[in-house]
């Protein structure tokens, strides 16, 4: 029985207490759940940590379970299971991808890189091992201002596959990094027309913008930061209101954390429910269920790359923690 579909298919008692179930699992097998802020509220609810990219990877590299489930992306169970490679690494739908990884195929990127051979290589943690491999320094949007900040204002830069979030440290930083064409889909698709027009409904709603937005989006936010800083942000700011430009599963953690604020997810630029990501919405509690009883799929990689894809990484968990992050 497997996994074309990216999961077990099997069938499930529909009577089952899932929550219970998987609370039941975690501890006969000393499993962990690892879970990104854009997961469902239910999966949220029963992770052990949630956090955004930097602080699961944190999380993954210093885990002592025998099992890691990882509730997010196939990167971010690559990351996992790079950093930590002796546990076993379980990721509930071996088809959560992401468009923004998707977006550079590692023969293409190495042939770009070629073509700058005086440049480092900082990466965006959205990528493929295999791009990870081929990077001097991974970031994340916690610690990329940070981390190109570190270099000499003429030290020469490669910066992917984000073109929305090199652009946004660009301008940031004063900077002229060379940037991969590669965008999220999920954080492309604010219209800006409609967010105008929702900021005048609510004139004194705090715009807040995770930086994988266009540069347009960009310039009307009154905070821009990682997923964790715009949850932070909502709990320290004195404001009532603010419309939430990333995936919506944040909301979640907002709005638990300030029952009594308001938070107005901004409109996408078409009727669908486009600001959730399609691939971490594939994750459900039924598929962490099977995958935590019948411990498929399992994330397995080559020795060579997960050494070679360490090394970067490492890299910026050393940064991370010069910077306090
Ligand atoms: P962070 O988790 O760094 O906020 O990134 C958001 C994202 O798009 C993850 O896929
Ligand atoms: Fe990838 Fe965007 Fe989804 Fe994050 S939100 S996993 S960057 S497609």
């Amino acid at each position: 029985m497997l996994l074309e579909k990216g999961y077990l298919d099997v069938e499930i008692d529909p009577a089952l207490d899932l929550f219970k179930e998987i609370d039941y699992l975690k501890k006969e097998k000393r499993a962990v759940i690892l879970a990104h802020y854009y997961q469902d509220a239910d999966i949220q609810d029963i992770a052990d940590y949630i956090g955004d990219s930097l602080g699961l990877a944190q999380q993954a590299e210093k885990s002592e379970a025998d099992i890691i489930l990882f509730a997010g992306v196939h990167f971010m169970a690559e990351t996992a299971k790079i950093l930590n490679p002796s546990k076993k690494v379980l990721i509930p739908d071996l088809k959560a991808g992401c468009s923004l990884a998707d977006s550079c195929p590692a023969g293409d990127f190495a042939a770009f890189k070629a073509r700058h051979p005086d440049h480092i290589v900082l990466t965006y943690i959205n990528c493929t091992a295999e791009i990870k491999a081929l990077s001097d320094v991974i970031v994340t949007s916690t610690n990329a201002v940070q981390i190109v900040e570190s270099f000499p204002k003429d030290q020469k830069i490669i910066f992917a596959p984000d073109k929305n979030l090199g652009a946004y440290i660009n301008k940031k930083n004063g900077r002229n990094m060379v940037l991969w064409d590669g965008s999220c889909m999920v954080h492309e698709i604010f219209s800006l027309e409609k967010l105008i027009k929702l900021k005048v409904q609510h004139p004194d709603a705090k715009i807040i913008a995770h930086p994988e937005c266009e540069a347009a989006i960009l310039e009307h936010a009154d905070f821009i930061g990682s997923t964790t800083a715009l949850l932070n942000y909502t709990k320290k700011s004195s404001d009532q209101a603010f419309i939430v430009l990333t995936e919506t599963g944040i909301l979640h953690q907002m709005q638990k954390a300030n029952p009594h604020k308001t938070f107005i997810p901004a409109p996408p630029n078409n009727s669908c429910a486009c600001n959730d990501c399609p691939h971490m919405k594939l994750n459900t509690l039924e598929k962490i269920y099977i995958a935590l009883k019948h411990e498929q799929p399992e994330l397995l990689m080559a020795d060579e790359l997960i050494k070679t894809a360490r090394a970067p990484i490492t890299r910026m968990l050393e940064l991370s923690a010069k910077f306090g992050l």
